[in-house]
């Protein structure tokens, strides 16, 4: 097969993203058009506003990837779209889009799932580097969204080992931001304050799981934060980050760690400490039991340094792989990337395909 263009569109959640990427790994060009300014004031995603703001972007997007990339359509083996996990009337903007392309121009349509694209971010920056990924591979997804560990077997075949039973990782991020002042999203300001802050200052304890223990749970830590706060009279300092996120939209470390007194900063800390702590206990047990050659860690909440840091001084049998920091986060071209092995084996969607809020992978 001689070289392949592949134009991913990616619109599950809240951000619209296009992406051209020839074969499967050389990205000539990625855009993402972030609606975080939309629902930040919200402290978190509206859907019905999502759904807005994808009606809005998604033919500039597209027609940005491709013009950035110098593609016309008939220069497409396929157009792949994230059919789920995620936001119905969001997967629906960019899925509809990519079938009347798809139906336009007579370009294949390849569905792809947006936790498996997750997954690819990390094969992509691989294979363009040289590096081969062994498998059997974890993979630990973390994001806004999920917590998941699978088991990556060559050829793509996934095999679900644990997940989280209550809230995502980056969502119990984001309530913890929410509930002390910082915003939407917590989970970028909680790991740019958390350096500063003591981790040991706060102890926190996980209740033990029944049942599959490759499980991850994160309500009841969210709830001991909440304790914390309302044992504490900290209302002064809360409105006072309010107004400073509404007199800046995107206050500085330096703005931030002013309004964040030490007290706090070591219950950020400790809250950071206490996720990696459980996110990398847990994959390390997952590897030890499924004999893994490697780890592989993506989505949003793999952007965190703490997570990066910790993966590193754990000094593990096995090779751990991060995207960079553009790929973790929602993008187009881990979308187009997860979409050429299933060109390959000519794993076609008929344009009647549904977008499936929840879509499972394996
Ligand atoms: O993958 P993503 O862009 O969207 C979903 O599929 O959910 O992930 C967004 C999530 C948010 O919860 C955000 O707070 C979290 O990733 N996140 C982080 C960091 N950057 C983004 N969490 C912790 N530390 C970070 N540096
Ligand atoms: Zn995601």
């Amino acid at each position: 097969m001689g070289s392949v263009r592949i134009l991913g569109i990616e619109s599950s959640c809240d951000e619209t993203a296009a992406s051209v990427v020839t074969d499967g790994h050389r990205v000539l060009s990625s855009v993402v058009a972030s609606q975080m300014a939309t629902h930040g004031k919200y402290g978190g995603v509206v859907p019905e506003l999502a759904s807005r703001e994808h009606l809005r972007a998604i033919v500039p997007v597209v027609r940005e990837a491709l013009s950035e990339s110098g593609t016309r359509l008939e220069d497409l083996a396929a157009i792949a779209a994230t059919v789920g996990p995620g936001l119905v009337g969001s997967l629906l903007v960019g899925l509809t889009y990519a079938k009347s392309l798809s139906f336009a121009s007579g370009v294949p349509l390849i569905a792809v799932n947006h936790v498996e694209g997750h997954i690819h971010a990390v094969v992509l920056e691989a294979s363009r580097d040289g590096l081969a990924v062994e498998y059997p591979a974890l993979a630990l997804v973390v994001s806004g969204g999920h917590t998941h560990l699978f088991e990556v077997r060559a050829g793509f075949a996934y095999r679900l080992l644990g997940k989280t039973r209550d809230d995502a990782a980056g969502e119990a991020f984001d309530k913890v931001g929410k509930l002390l002042g910082y915003g939407y999203p917590g989970g970028p300001v909680i790991d740019r304050l958390a350096p500063y802050g003591d981790p040991q200052a706060v102890r926190f304890t996980f209740a033990k799981m029944k049942g599959n223990a490759l499980d991850f749970s994160f309500s009841g830590l969210k709830t001991a934060v909440l304790r914390w706060v309302e044992s504490r009279d900290m209302a002064a300092e809360i409105a006072a980050r309010r107004a400073l996120l509404r007199e800046h939209s995107d206050p500085t470390t330096e703005q931030w760690l002013e309004a964040t007194p030490r007290a706090t900063l070591g219950l950020l800390a400790s809250f950071q400490h206490a996720v990696i702590d459980e996110l990398l206990k847990r994959a390390a047990a997952a590897a030890e039991q499924m004999g893994a050659r490697c780890l592989i860690v993506s989505g949003g909440v793999a952007c965190n340094a703490g997570l990066r840091a910790a993966a590193v001084a754990a000094r593990l049998a096995y090779p751990v792989y991060f995207p960079s920091p553009g790929l973790s986060t929602d993008n187009a071209a881990m979308i187009a990337a997860a979409a050429f092995p299933k060109l390959a084996r000519g794993e076609f969607a008929g344009l009647d395909i549904a977008a499936q809020a929840n879509l499972t992978l394996a």
